[in-house]
């Protein structure tokens, strides 16, 4: 899949944490991600007070991730179209099982990947990815389009947070001591990249079900 030597770097400060610094191309996965939100479009979710999120989202897999005015929670269809959620392509799911077991998560099948889409000025608050019936399985995340600091905090949603910029073609695996770390992205920059554009895509897959 890679031409250069993959790279594999255990996060400072995070146990469980690494990154794959272009890891994959992204430009290949363009028209992977257009025929999937075709089917199932971005759109912004609500919080369970009523606040939008800034970050656009959608999902494939068995199951897809969704919050509104009840709270969060995997669903297997999608409540805008009424359908269920694309399957995940085996070129996606290949990438995140081969990123998984670089990092030492032998055996990954996700059954979800949420796809995040940012404008400028959009970000993710500190949050953990909790809503998964078994913690054993590590969160794999890609990144598309423009750059973004990507933080961690610990098990608690203050304290020093660790910075980790990540670019288009990079992959980030967090598991074991990590999974439930508190996470986030800032507020993207303004950019344009020769791909996606003025966006940054992110698609973290998950092993829910
Ligand atoms: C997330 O935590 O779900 C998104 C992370 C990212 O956009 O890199
Ligand atoms: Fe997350």
């Amino acid at each position: 899949m890679n031409d250069v030597a993959t790279v594999c770097r255990a996060v400072d400060r995070v146990p469980g944490m690494f990154y794959l610094p272009e890891y994959f191309k992204p430009r290949e996965y363009l028209p992977v991600l257009e025929k999937l939100l075709a089917t199932s479009p971005l759109r912004h979710m609500e919080t369970s007070r009523g606040f939008k999120m800034s970050a656009a989202m959608s999902n494939c897999g068995a199951l897809g991730w969704i919050s509104d005015r009840k709270g969060y929670r995997y669903e297997t269809v999608d409540p805008l179209t009424g359908n269920a959620w694309p399957a995940i392509p085996e070129q996606l799911s290949s990438l995140a099982a081969d990123a998984a077991k670089t990092a030492g998560y032998a055996n990954f099948n996700p059954d979800v990947c949420l796809i995040n889409c940012y404008e400028p000025g959009a970000g993710m608050s500190a949050h953990r990815d909790s809503d998964e019936a078994d913690y054993d399985h590590p969160i794999v995340s890609l990144s598309l389009g423009l750059p973004a600091r990507f933080f961690v905090l610990g098990n608690e949603r203050k304290g020093r947070s660790v910075p980790l910029d990540l670019a288009s073609g990079d992959v980030v695996v967090w598991g074991g001591e990590s999974r439930l770390f508190y996470h986030g992205i800032r507020p993207l920059k303004a950019g344009e990249d020769v791909v996606f554009g003025a966006r940054r895509f992110n698609l973290t897959f998950r092993k829910a079900g």
